[in-house]
């Protein structure tokens, strides 16, 4: 692929959307040619699937954890063939906030449904078109790292909570743990940043690591 992949990963508040936008706008204005984008989302399908995930019709709407699983999965299948392949394939940087870890965390980890099977699937849903086996992964993941009790306290201030922000502080806890084990076991592709500290701080570091990868 003439691309490059980056993923923005981390728990709720941790500034991963801002870094994003802050990123791409560098990037943009450096020349380099940017498609930025989120899941779930990123299609008008996604945002349906987006909608309905994170604000359902009602708040006794419970979604099934498996239900919410193959959501993620369908949002991404989308998202892959509509948007990721071919802005790959035409050499752009794909800048996309959240893909496969955070389904793995979030479902299999925090959930409960088994990392291990939750990856399986999670591979199979980004199986690039007919070359079969070979799996869209990141060229990197830069995980943004931050204390659960920081991270929802940086909430409090936003205009819209959805149905996970809402979890219970276990919960988040279990997915920032999750995360940072998965960063150990990946350490060449995830890059830890550490975000309690100022903006700017952040930005220049992420600046430093997508350097390293486009030179
Ligand atoms: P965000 O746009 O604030 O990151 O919200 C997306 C939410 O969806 C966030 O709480 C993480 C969650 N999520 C999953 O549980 N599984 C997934 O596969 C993805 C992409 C997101």
């Amino acid at each position: 692929m003439k691309g490059h992949f980056i993923t923005f990963e981390g728990g709720e508040g941790s500034g991963k959307t801002t870094q994003l936008a802050r990123l791409g706008h560098d990037l943009l204005g450096r020349g380099y040619s940017v498609v930025q984008t989120r899941e779930p989302g990123g299609t008008k399908i996604g945002d349906a699937i987006r909608q309905l995930i994170l604000h359902p019709p009602s708040v006794d709407d419970d979604i099934d954890p498996m239900a919410e699983l193959f959501l993620y999965l369908a949002s991404r299948a989308q998202h892959i063939r509509e948007i990721i392949l071919p802005a790959l394939q035409a050499g752009k940087i794909v800048l996309c906030d959240r893909f496969t870890d955070a389904t793995i965390i979030y479902q299999g980890k925090a959930r409960g449904l088994s990392e291990k099977v939750v990856a399986q699937m999670a591979r199979y849903a980004a199986q690039t078109g007919n070359q079969k086996g070979v799996l869209l992964k990141p060229d990197l993941t830069l995980l943004l790292d931050l204390e659960v009790k920081v991270g929802i306290a940086r909430l409090k201030g936003r205009k819209e909570i959805n149905r996970i922000d809402k979890e219970t502080f276990q919960f988040h806890e279990s997915v920032r743990q999750g995360y940072l084990s998965l960063a150990k076991r990946n350490p060449r592709r995830i890059h830890v940043i550490n975000t309690n500290t100022r903006l700017q701080a952040v930005s220049e570091e992420i600046r430093e690591v997508v350097d390293a990868l486009l030179s």
